[in-house]
């Protein structure tokens, strides 16, 4: 066997989970680039982990970075085993519909997720092996009051991922869809309601890890929470609507 280290690629590393996947990956071994667009969080990240991480500055909404970005993994580093593509922002909308928040959510966490699969995708194809996860919610399972843009991006997510793993899978392509419940990052501390089963985000990369070694489609957590979702999807529409109103009111 080689005992060369499998190279991993992980959006959103300069905080929160994809900060908590990076020190996980690296202690389990891998080599890993961290890619996001604070300089100053990822060259800290390098200092804490050492010469098996790299950093990449990038935007994932610009195309033409991420590509040139992932072509110079292939060729200074090595192929791409595994991408993580996490980065992903939430801003609450207290204030009603905002068109302004809806477009750069979508265009981060729907486009931007999407610029970096069409980034690695082709190469995956062609070698038919790769490890692809692309980082959702539970809060993408069904629509939730004040946060219109980030459910409806979460759900694209979802959906992306079953189209991807319907098409994929045959091709050799392993294809995972992560559905955290909440995760105490600075993304959810910008919610002032209650958050049930919250977790940090180190227990989050660890079920992380634990998901991706295993052959399940989904990688969702906390248990208890994901349950008490799965049952609120297939409710009809009408019970659904008056459990969420009920326990959303302030
Ligand atoms: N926290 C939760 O409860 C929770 C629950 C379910 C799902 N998630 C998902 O988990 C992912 C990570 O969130 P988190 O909770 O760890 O939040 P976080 O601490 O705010 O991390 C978000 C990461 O995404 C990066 N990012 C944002 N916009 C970017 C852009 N345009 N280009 C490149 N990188 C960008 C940020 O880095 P820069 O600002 O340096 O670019 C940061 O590293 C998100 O996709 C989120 O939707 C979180």
């Amino acid at each position: 066997m080689s005992d060369k280290k499998k190279i991993a690629w992980v959006t959103g590393a300069s905080s929160g989970i994809g900060k908590a996947l990076c020190i996980k990956l690296i202690n389990n071994d891998w080599t890993v680039i961290g890619s996001s667009r604070n300089i100053n969080n990822l060259k800290n990240l390098k200092l804490e982990l050492g010469e098996n991480f790299y950093f990449m500055t990038v935007d994932i909404k610009n195309r033409n970075s991420i590509n040139s970005a992932v072509k110079k993994i292939f060729s200074e580093i090595g192929n791409i085993d595994l991408a993580i593509l996490n980065a992903g922002i939430y801003q609450p909308e207290t204030d009603g519909f905002n068109i302004d928040i809806s477009e750069d959510t979508i265009s981060t966490n729907v486009i931007g997720t999407m610029n970096c699969l069409s980034a690695i995708l082709p190469e995956f194809i062609q070698r038919g092996n790769g490890h692809l996860v692309l980082m959702s919610s539970i809060a993408g399972y069904r629509g939730l009051p004040k946060a219109y843009s980030y459910t409806s991006s979460r759900a694209a997510i979802i959906n992306l991922a079953e189209s991807l793993k319907i098409d994929l899978t045959s091709k050799g392509i392993k294809i995972q869809l992560i559905t955290p419940g909440f995760v105490d990052t600075e993304l959810t501390q910008k919610n002032d309601f209650y958050m049930p089963f919250l977790i940090n985000s180190e227990t989050a990369a660890s079920m992380i890890i634990k998901g991706l070694s295993k052959n399940n489609f989904e990688i969702t957590f906390p248990r208890k929470l994901s349950y008490i979702m799965k049952i609120l999807r297939i409710l009809p529409y009408p019970l659904y609507f008056l459990i969420v109103r009920q326990f959303t009111k302030k």
